[in-house]
């Protein structure tokens, strides 16, 4: 019988969560040293900018992963409130690292998100409609696909990832606006 809509958001938001508690992380655990070092790349622009740190970039799949262990913890509250069977995420030993590279692989696609934004001559925190929405997205699929691929592909369907595709840019900017009236941000983007 095929998953009702319902049950394709549901399952589709808690595999996804890793990546959104890494997406939101850096804003907790982020700062000091940018990953570009301060470098300038050849348009005179700097390479990422001072909004992309190795703290966000590493302490944050890290946080995110710490956090998940508090909602598989949670998962028979979560099947009692939303009514549907949330995927097993596997033995810890296995799902602790695959939470990390889905986080790491969100991280690293905002990361390369800043690049190209920087080149087009957007300055950090400028908003890129669709872009800063997505590139997590991309980022976390590549890499968790690449780097876990029998984790993922017994858990993902293509409804589900469709469904994350769909939904994240709405979820992005209300989060994000959360994180601006409560000073986490310095935009509401
Ligand atoms: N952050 C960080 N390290 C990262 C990613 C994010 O420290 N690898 C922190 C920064 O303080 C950043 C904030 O989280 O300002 C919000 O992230 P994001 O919205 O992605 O960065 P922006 O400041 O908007 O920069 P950009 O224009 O490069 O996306
Ligand atoms: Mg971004």
């Amino acid at each position: 019988m095929p998953e009702t809509l319902y049950a394709t958001v549901f399952q589709a938001l808690w595999l996804f969560l890793p990546a959104y508690l890494a997406n939101m992380a850096p804003v907790f655990v982020g700062g000091g040293k940018p990953v570009d070092g301060g470098r300038v790349w050849k348009d005179g622009r700097r390479m990422l900018g001072d909004g992309k740190t190795w703290r966000g970039l590493l302490l944050g799949p890290l946080a995110a992963a710490l956090v998940m262990l508090l909602f598989v913890a949670g998962r028979p509250l979560l099947v009692a409130i939303f009514r549907i069977e949330f995927e097993d995420l596997g033995p810890l030993l296995v799902a602790i690292p695959v939470f990390y590279v889905l986080g790491f692989g969100a991280l690293a696609g905002d990361a390369t998100e800043s690049f190209f934004k920087r080149r087009i001559g957007k300055e950090r925190g400028a908003r890129w409609l669709g872009f800063d929405q997505l590139d997590f997205v991309v980022g976390a699929f590549v890499l968790g696909f690449a780097l876990a691929y029998p984790w993922m592909i017994a858990r993902w369907t293509l409804a589900r990832v469709l469904a994350i595709v769909i939904l994240t840019p709405a979820l992005h900017l209300i989060v994000n606006y959360i994180g601006w009236k409560i000073g986490k941000k310095d935009v509401p983007w």
